[in-house]
């Protein structure tokens, strides 16, 4: 009986080892972050942010609902879209289905990373 006990103890050991060391190890998971980070010296990645923010909507660059209103160049030349700022503001204030992304959630720095993404990586 006290030996049941002892495996049981080491069994734990060992998966809470596991656990941590894992965790230590594994690649920043997109999910985890609940807000992007902005903490200082961090260079924004655009394209980890897009990832995490737009590509459920918005995959390769395109528009899941609607088909017009895609990221690709034409589509934001036709939409007068040709600045970062152009991209920020619609991510601060979107026009109708597009759900809003404020401060708290993409800072002013990370939303203008992002943009610069947007227009260089789906010309
Ligand atoms: C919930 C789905 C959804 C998410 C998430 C989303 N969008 Fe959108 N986006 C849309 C829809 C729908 C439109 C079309 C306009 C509208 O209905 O608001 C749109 C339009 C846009 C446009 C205008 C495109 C054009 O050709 O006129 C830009 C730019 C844009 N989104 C950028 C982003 C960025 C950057 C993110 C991530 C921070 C993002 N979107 C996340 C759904 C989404």
């Amino acid at each position: 009986m006290k030996r049941m006990v002892i495996r049981a103890g080491s069994v734990l050991a060992i998966t809470a080892g596991c656990l941590i060391g894992c965790s230590k190890e594994a690649p920043r998971s997109p999910v985890t972050p609940v807000t992007s980070s902005n903490q200082a010296g961090e260079i924004p990645n655009g394209e980890q942010l897009f990832k995490q923010f737009c590509s459920s909507c918005h995959p390769d660059g395109g528009n899941v609902s609607d088909p017009d209103r895609s990221l690709r160049g034409s589509a934001l030349q036709k939409n007068h879209i040709a600045k970062p700022d152009d991209i920020v503001r619609i991510m601060r204030k979107p026009q109708s289905r597009m759900i809003r992304f404020d401060e708290s959630t993409i800072s002013d720095r990370d939303a203008r990373a992002l943009a610069e993404y947007v227009l260089k990586a789906f010309r």
